[in-house]
């Protein structure tokens, strides 16, 4: 397919344009050639900045991923003016839209957050993320119709990606795996890799969403076992770590958000490899001389 990716040069994008490259669609790029400018080099580009989107006023496209869409001005400007000529509009969302953080089992249907009144759709602030994720997704679904999803996933692992706490630099140069979390608390993940042939694979298919496209739930201590195992020795665990990675409540009030139902995007086609297949390739990509980049938030 014509791809359009709005973005694509950064943590997760990347790895879409990479599959969709592996894949044989045709891509081109949008973005103001800030990130990351040498990657890509075949790839078409369409220069811009998304509060101005006109140098998106021409072309056709099967399909648009929208990896940037933070503001809501910014998105409703890209979809409006792509309307009429892309196929399907996926839209990266995440599961900071759902309201109620506790529940476990929740769907793609439960309660999303509200728009404060009188919030700034030009404004980016952390209390906005998930409101304006749901704004986008709602905006984009009256433009759009069917011909839209918004792909909702939390925390993302993988190559090029934040570590998962310390785990992947612990378990590539030794040392002591931090995990600033209840051993039970649960917790839900997903490589980005997996994520990245998941968008292609909604766009292509031209699915309407949303999904929640996250892992299994585990616990913590099981996940860190998972990563654990990956090398040989059992390295030590420090579950009261000074420095908290993971900013996660420790009293179970947000345990609901990692006990997300994952079932519609499994039956679309989600793959989630193993969990030590990531922490292994997370380990040698760091061995290869990489850093992982700070966390998003
Ligand atoms: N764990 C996670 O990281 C996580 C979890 C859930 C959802 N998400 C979602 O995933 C997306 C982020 O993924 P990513 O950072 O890997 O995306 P990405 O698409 O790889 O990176 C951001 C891209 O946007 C471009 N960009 C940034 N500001 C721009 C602007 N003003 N105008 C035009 N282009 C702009 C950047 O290039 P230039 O700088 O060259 O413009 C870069 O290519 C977000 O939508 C986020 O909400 C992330």
């Amino acid at each position: 397919m014509k791809l359009l990716v709005l973005g694509g040069t950064k943590n997760l994008g990347r790895h879409v344009v990479e599959a969709a490259l592996r894949d044989g669609h045709q891509v081109t790029l949008f973005n103001r050639g800030l990130t990351a400018p040498e990657l890509f080099p075949e790839v078409e580009r369409i220069v811009g900045e998304r509060a101005d989107p006109a140098a998106l006023a021409r072309g056709e496209w099967d399909g648009v991923i929208d990896m940037s869409g933070f503001l809501v001005r910014d998105v409703r400007r890209s979809a409006e003016i792509l309307r009429d000529r892309v196929g399907h509009y996926t839209f990266m969302s995440s599961i900071a839209v759902y309201a109620d953080r506790r529940t476990p089992g929740q769907t793609e249907d439960a309660e999303l957050l509200p728009w404060p009144s009188n919030a700034p759709e030009d404004e980016f602030t952390m209390d906005l993320y998930g409101p304006s994720k749901v704004r986008c997704e709602q905006l984009l679904t009256d433009l759009y119709g069917e011909r839209t999803a918004a792909i909702r996933s939390g925390f993302v692992v993988g190559p090029y990606n934040p570590d998962f706490g310390n785990w992947g630099q612990a378990l590539a140069t030794g040392g002591t795996l931090e995990c600033a979390a209840r051993p039970g608390q649960p917790i839900q993940w997903l490589d980005a890799r997996d994520l990245a042939d998941f968008l292609l694979l909604v766009t292509a298919k031209r699915l309407a969403g949303p999904f929640t496209a996250v892992s299994e739930t585990w616990t913590m201590r099981d996940l860190l076992e998972a990563w654990r195992s990956v090398v040989p020795g059992e390295l030590a665990v420090d579950w009261e770590p000074e420095v908290d990675r993971f900013h996660l409540s420790h009293d179970g009030s947000n345990d609901g958000t990692f006990q997300l139902a994952n079932g519609r995007a499994l039956a679309a086609g989600l793959q989630v490899r193993p969990a030590a297949v990531s922490a292994l390739d997370c380990v040698r990509w760091i061995r290869a001389g990489h850093t992982p980049p700070p966390p998003p938030h």
